[in-house]
């Protein structure tokens, strides 16, 4: 067993669905990320079905994984989207994704996105400051346009999660005190461009534990109250995004346990439910796969130096997150410790510390639970194209974006006259 349902061990060689990894790599290269339809699908369909007959929409957050096939597939599964720029918008549509089910967080959002989506027309803008509120009112003025507004509330939640994904607590950038939101809504009158339709906050991402989540549902719940006191009409809550996965030893709650958790908290209300998700819907349908090209044995340590690297995942370099690395052909020889590094020129630049594998040159490794901020965080640091990727469908694989080439890197500088 690899512990990850769509990834299995079939006579000592390991499998995505029906499709042997290696004949990925051969038909491929490497590095190359490699998603489970089947995975993906099934943990939309998780989250969908745990909504019973509650009014609810699932938004995909884009940023965890942005592969407009992979935004296609949530699309036609019925997947709204939460977008944090223009460019994530152009995905949405080219995808053939609902603008109509789309909402736009993110502090910064520039006047020529905003344009953008209120051309388009979507969903809710989560407006995180009320310098933006003054701009978007602006704006959709010059538009002749009235913007749907969410206020992103921070609610003050310890997420208790890595202190660079937590966004709920009051030192964040992200949302506008409680306090503050309530006195923007009650002078709604001050925005006539502005329909202020929801309430929205998200406190952080690979959060383990229901409380936080519940603590910052019922802290929209007493604003809800207060909003509506005031005269408005608000006609969904937006609990944003944040369930973990299981890296190594994390036990986050299950789909259907956060799910169920936030229709119960939200039960006195009728409000349509929108989520954010990104990670729990993909980070477990991927890995990154990755060959080794060479061992170096020193006295303090071994290195085994594959063809991934920092640039390809960033997330052991940034977070210094674990992720499983589990080989491609497993033998039952003695293993020995390894450090899994890239050819990157930083000492930040490894995959995994500390491995006990049997590896030689060649050997294809599996990067475990790469799906979701992997691809989607890459670089070309030390000039290095970004991988391919791959979505396999039962036995069937399409390539979902080719192999990036040195010359798409280079072309578009220019040299001096
Ligand atoms: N909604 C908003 C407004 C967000 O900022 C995020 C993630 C999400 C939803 C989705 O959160 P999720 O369900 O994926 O936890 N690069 C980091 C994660 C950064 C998350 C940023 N915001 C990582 O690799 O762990």
């Amino acid at each position: 067993m690899s512990g990850f349902p769509e990834f299995i061990y079939r006579n000592d060689e390991l499998f995505i669905e029906s499709v042997p990894l290696k004949q990925i790599a051969e038909k491929f290269g490497t590095p190359c990320y490699v998603y489970s339809r089947n995975a993906l699908t099934q943990a939309y369909q998780e989250f969908d079905s745990a909504f019973a007959d509650r009014n609810h929409l699932i938004c995909y957050a884009v940023k965890a994984n942005s592969n407009i096939a992979i935004l296609n597939l949530l699309a036609r599964l019925g997947s709204g989207f939460d977008i944090v720029s223009g460019g994530e918008l152009q995905r949405v549509i080219r995808a053939g994704g609902d603008p109509h089910k789309t909402v736009f967080s993110g502090v910064g959002k520039t006047i020529d996105e905003m344009k953008m989506a209120l051309d388009i027309g979507i969903l809710c803008f989560n407006v995180e400051s009320e310098a933006e509120l003054v701009a978007l009112n602006h704006v959709a003025n010059s538009m002749g346009k009235i913007a749907p507004v969410s206020l992103r509330v921070n609610p003050d939640v310890d997420a208790k999660t890595h202190p660079y994904i937590s966004t709920g607590l009051k030192e964040n950038k992200f949302g506008v005190p409680s306090d503050e939101a309530m006195r923007i809504y009650q002078s709604a009158h001050a925005y006539p461009h502005v329909r202020f339709s929801g309430l929205d906050c998200h406190i952080g991402s690979q959060l383990t534990e229901l409380t936080p989540f519940m603590q910052a549902s019922n802290k929209l719940l007493d604003l809800l109250n207060t909003v509506q006191s005031a005269g408005l009409t608000i006609t969904h809550l937006d609990l944003g995004g944040g369930l973990g996965i299981r890296y190594r030893n994390e036990s986050p709650p299950s789909i259907k346990e956060y799910v169920s958790a936030l229709c119960a908290s939200t039960q006195s209300v009728s409000q349509r439910l929108l989520i954010e998700p990104g990670r729990s819907l993909i980070g477990n349908a991927g890995i990154l796969l990755t060959r080794v090209g060479y061992l170096k044995h020193t006295p303090a340590r071994n290195f085994a130096i594959v063809d991934a690297a920092m640039n390809d995942l960033m997330r052991p370099a940034l977070y210094d997150a674990y992720h499983d690395i589990l080989p491609v052909i497993k033998d039952m020889q003695a293993t020995t410790n390894y450090q899994i590094v890239g050819p990157v020129c930083e000492t930040g630049d490894f995959l995994g510390h500390d491995r006990n594998l049997h590896l030689a040159q060649g050997d294809l490794l599996a990067v475990m639970s790469a799906g979701a901020y992997g691809m989607s965080m890459s670089s070309n640091y030390n000039t290095r194209p970004r991988a391919a990727e791959v979505m396999v469908d039962g036995s069937i694989t399409h390539l979902i974006r080719r192999r990036e080439t040195t010359e798409q890197l280079i072309g578009s500088e220019c040299l001096l006259p």
